[in-house]
């Protein structure tokens, strides 16, 4: 009986099986109720009484034996079988859900991209900036309302730091450290302490441009000015400015198009005026020019500021200001396909 449980061993550690199928036509001839291994049972009962411990242990590590071979040759099988199943790597792949760009990202890199035909470079700023560099190099008073903790968010006092409240401050950065000729345009976020509602947000948007070099006079501004709204708002559109003050230009102007929406004839939109304002801008205040290093009496320059949300509302109509940093995506996907 024992020779007969060695012999069945042996045959059993010979096995072999490729495939599950395999295996289980295996597991039936060893194990099953009529398999091998069980059959031995029915000659158990003609095993003499003293040999029945030593048979019966025999039998039961041989079924061990044989599961446990049987189970690791399942294994081996089935990750074959996945093997097998590697997908084909030179199908075309599926179609993969392509974002969209962000309204602003969309009107900011227009607005640069203008302003980059005309020579300007991009430059960028810090947003914590420092209290020279957003109100005292731009000539604004020591009691200016800007400075009060009203408008804006200080992160620490004497000295201050603070979030920038306009991309005024990357001019005073860049012509402290460059020497004109300069032409540059500044995208940026800026941050105010205004409560949020769809007309105002605490961060928002802008873009500065800043042009300074020998000889350049107002009639430079508006012919920029008008270019710009031209390649933005298309070719029809006619611009006005009107005196304004800002502490670092003189003189300074507001710019208004013409509404876009009614083309001019007046409508909800434009308040019935025919106008819409979209920048401010000035000839850069000669104590700007020298604070920053610059001989006012040898050159002069212009600069000008814009939203980036303002814009886009004009272009596409954008009537909540918070749409913008929510992130709903049936409002992003509004802009699929727009460049
Ligand atoms: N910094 C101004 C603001 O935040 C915008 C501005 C106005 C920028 C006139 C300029 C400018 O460069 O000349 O409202």
């Amino acid at each position: 009986m024992l020779n007969k449980i060695n012999a069945l061993r042996a045959e059993i550690e010979a096995i072999q099986a490729a495939t599950p199928e395999e295996v289980e036509a295996l597991r039936i001839k060893y194990l099953s109720k009529k398999g091998s291994v069980s059959l031995l049972m029915n000659d158990f009962r003609s095993v003499p009484a003293e040999e029945k411990k030593a048979v019966g242990m025999a039998i039961n590590e041989l079924k061990n034996f044989a599961t446990e071979k049987i189970n690791s040759l399942r294994e081996a099988s089935e990750a074959g079988k996945a093997k097998a199943e590697i997908p084909d790597m030179t199908r075309t792949p599926a179609p993969w859900p392509l974002g969209t760009r962000h309204p602003l990202s969309l009107v900011r890199d227009e607005i640069t991209g203008i302003f980059r035909r005309l020579g300007f470079n991009i430059a960028e700023g810090p947003e914590i900036e420092d209290d020279w560099h957003v109100f005292s190099s731009l000539n604004f008073a020591e009691d200016h309302p800007a400075r009060d903790m009203q408008d804006t968010f200080f992160i620490q006092r004497s000295p201050d730091v603070l979030l920038r409240t306009h991309t005024s401050s990357v001019q005073s950065r860049v012509m402290e450290h460059t020497q004109p000729p300069i032409r540059i345009i500044c995208p940026g976020r800026v941050y105010r302490n205004e409560a949020i509602s769809a007309r105002a947000h605490c961060f928002f948007h802008q873009v500065e441009a800043l042009y300074v070099d020998k000889n350049v006079s107002f009639a430079d501004l508006k012919q920029t000015l008008l270019y710009f709204a031209r390649e933005m708002f298309g070719p029809e559109t006619k611009i006005r400015l009107r005196p304004s003050y800002f502490p670092f230009t003189e003189p300074s102007a507001e710019m208004d198009i013409s509404c876009n929406l009614c083309g001019g004839k007046g409508c909800g939109f434009c308040k019935g005026t025919g106008w819409v304002e979209i920048l401010g801008c000035g000839m850069v205040d000669p104590n700007v020019l020298d604070a920053c290093g610059i001989d006012s009496k040898e050159y002069s320059g212009f600069a000008l500021g814009m939203g980036v949300e303002r814009i886009t509302n004009l272009k596409y109509r954008v009537n909540d200001l918070r749409l913008f940093s929510e992130n709903d995506v049936r409002f992003l996907r509004e802009f699929e396909g727009a460049h």
